[in-house]
């Protein structure tokens, strides 16, 4: 059983990796599963939220009862799917491990390895997070942080930075990658507490946190 905290509030949820194109059978991304976006959407869907989930490509199956689930590979896809997708979102929640760089240049047709040495030039990816916190048009946005050191710091910079509700910091050197448990910090302005379980348990407890719960 779940209560209903999320009933008539729209959700929406980034998850999973994103890829860049090299060219057209070569491209760059991350080992990002999607399980903890994944997770935040069942449980929100259990909650009683309406859902829309935003996923690079993963192995997962999307959830039961999704208002939308809208499937992407880049970045450039993924800004676009969720800036259509803002009106009347009351929570964002960027789970996805968005690609920080892009080629410069996406060779229209397969590089030959005959070339010999290879120089790829790259270029940085538009932040999704830090504009949908710009457009103001969402009341609680929500950022991941990997970090690898100094985590609670770290997160705490990026929260004041992209100017967000909450920053869930994960450790990436404690394995959180691919695993179905994880261990999190979930910080806010006046707020910092530990969640750790199976991604599903600590989906519920970022979610009561973000929708207003427990603090
Ligand atoms: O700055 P950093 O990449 O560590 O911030 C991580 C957070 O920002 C995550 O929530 C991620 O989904 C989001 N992000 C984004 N667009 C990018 C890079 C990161 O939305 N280009």
């Amino acid at each position: 059983f779940v209560p209903k905290f999320l009933k008539g509030k729209k959700i929406v949820i980034t998850a999973g990796p994103t890829r860049e194109y090299i060219d057209p059978v070569r491209f760059i991304s991350n080992p990002s599963s999607g399980k903890m976006g994944y997770a935040l959407a069942e449980m929100a869907v259990a909650a009683g939220a309406d859902v829309v989930l935003i996923s690079g490509k993963t192995c997962l199956k999307p959830p039961y009862n999704l208002r939308n689930f809208i499937e992407v590979e880049t970045v450039d896809e993924m800004r676009r799917a969720v800036l259509k997708n803002l009106e009347g979102t009351d929570i964002f929640i960027s789970a996805a491990a968005v690609g920080d760089f892009t080629p410069v240049q996406k060779a229209e047709n397969k590089i030959k390895k005959n070339c010999g040495e290879f120089i790829l030039k790259l270029k940085r990816t538009p932040d999704i997070l830090a504009e949908v916190s710009a457009s103001k048009k969402v009341k609680t946005v929500v950022g991941f942080a990997a970090e690898t050191e100094n985590i609670v710091e770290n997160a705490r910079k990026k929260l004041m930075e992209k100017n967000l509700d909450f920053i869930v910091a994960n450790d990436v050197k404690k394995g959180v990658f691919g695993s179905d448990k994880t261990s999190c910090i979930v910080i806010g302005e006046d707020f910092e507490k530990r969640f750790s379980g199976t991604k599903r348990e600590v989906a519920f407890s970022i979610l009561k946190v973000v929708g207003g719960m427990l603090n």
